[in-house]
């Protein structure tokens, strides 16, 4: 099988990837990546020379690339992850996330239904998204696959539409889909502009943790080995035409986890207890701020025996432990741009 999985050099795409190329030697693994800001080919270090495994260069909103490489490499399926993610990066730019996570999902699918449409059979597009296309809950209930959409952010607005074209494609003209729906990753290679990795970033560097608002806010996270394995699963043997609610059983606010994340930090630094806490900062709140998510998981659950395999204790030490052992990749993903970043978000 010719596999194609988009966004691979990212932060879950690569952990996507390895799942693969180690586990389905008789898969030729594709993965076409444009490397953004968020794109790093040194996250697949390991399996580079992998042989079934390719890298693409290339851009999803490039319709005749696009078209080039599903008629070189006749794809089978395809597991979509590249998208821009960032809610902040979307509340100063949205327009990025209109042409890659729509455009872009577009060009995907008719590529995918030209190369089809003579023969759905064994075909699949696997089109990955998240739980903020839901909006936000109050204190009660979790998102079920029959929420209605109701996205607060150009990010989940750029994703609740990629979701409904992938739906359309699959009702217009029969293309065989699934997708899934996530709730907030947390692991190795996450960069450090999302809440976890930043963080620990900032406690290693003595910098100030800036909590959005009241920090009351909350989350449901998962840890990003378990997404890929439910993706693994979904994508051989998830249903066509469903979409499956992924999460962590998994709910802290924001200030209760920055405190887990700042106790586990001062063990693993061996600073006195309370070091990384009084870096706390409250910050201007974000716009729009979502203040609930939670998902539940039950329907892959009952259906694929899916399950969370690591609590958020130990999620959170083995992350922490990779950012620790791994200086050099945070070094190097925080050079250059990423202070300008940092200068216009926070300072
Ligand atoms: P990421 O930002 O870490 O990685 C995105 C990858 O896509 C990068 O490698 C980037 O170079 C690539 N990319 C971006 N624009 C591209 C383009 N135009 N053409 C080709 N490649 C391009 O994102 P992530 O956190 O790994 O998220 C992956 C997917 O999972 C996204 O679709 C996201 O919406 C979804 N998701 C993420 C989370 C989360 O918590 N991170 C949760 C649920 C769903
Ligand atoms: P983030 O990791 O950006 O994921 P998302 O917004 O997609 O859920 O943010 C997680 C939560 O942490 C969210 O409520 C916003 C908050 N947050 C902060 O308080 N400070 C920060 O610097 C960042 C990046 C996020």
């Amino acid at each position: 099988m010719n596999i194609l999985v988009t966004g691979g050099a990212g932060f879950i795409g690569s952990h996507v990837v390895r799942r693969l190329v180690k586990n389905y030697a008789n898969y030729k693994i594709y993965n076409l990546d444009t490397l953004t800001y968020a794109g790093n080919l040194e996250n697949l270090h390991d399996i580079e020379d992998a042989k079934n495994y390719t890298f693409l260069k290339g851009n999803i909103v490039d319709e005749s690339y696009i078209n080039e490489i599903f008629d070189t490499y006749r794809f089978e399926g395809v597991i979509h992850l590249a998208a821009e993610s960032h809610v902040d990066r979307s509340i100063t730019d949205p327009l990025a996330f209109v042409k890659t996570n729509i455009i872009g999902t577009v060009n995907l699918l008719n590529a995918a239904r030209n190369l089809w449409k003579d023969d759905f059979s064994n075909k699949r597009f696997y089109h990955v998204s998240t739980d903020e296309v839901y909006g936000s809950l109050g204190a009660e209930g979790l998102f079920l696959e029959t929420t209605a959409y109701d996205p607060n952010s150009p990010y989940s607005a750029s994703k609740a539409s990629s979701d409904h074209f992938v739906r359309a494609y699959g009702e217009t003209y029969g293309l065989p889909y699934v997708v899934t729906n996530c709730s907030n990753n947390y692991g190795p290679n996450h960069f450090p502009e999302k809440l976890i990795p930043l963080f620990i970033n900032n406690i290693i560097e003595n910098k100030p943790l800036p909590v959005y608002g009241d920090g009351k806010y909350t989350r449901d996270w998962l840890f990003v080995e378990d997404h890929a394995r439910a993706i693994d699963l979904v994508f051989h043997k998830g249903r066509n035409h469903e979409t499956y609610n992924i999460g962590g059983f998994n709910e802290w606010q924001n200030i209760d986890l920055v405190k887990l994340l700042c106790k586990q930090m001062d063990e693993k630094l061996s600073r006195p207890d309370g070091t990384s806490e009084k870096l706390i900062t409250y910050v201007k709140d974000r716009p729009g701020h979502d203040l609930r998510y939670a998902i539940d998981a039950s329907k892959i659950n009952k259906e694929l025996g899916w399950k969370p395999s690591v609590t958020f204790e130990q999620g959170l030490e083995k992350t922490i432990d990779w950012y620790l052992d791994n200086e050099e990749w945070l070094n190097n993903v925080t050079s250059g741009d990423y202070q300008t970043y940092y200068g216009k978000m926070y300072n």
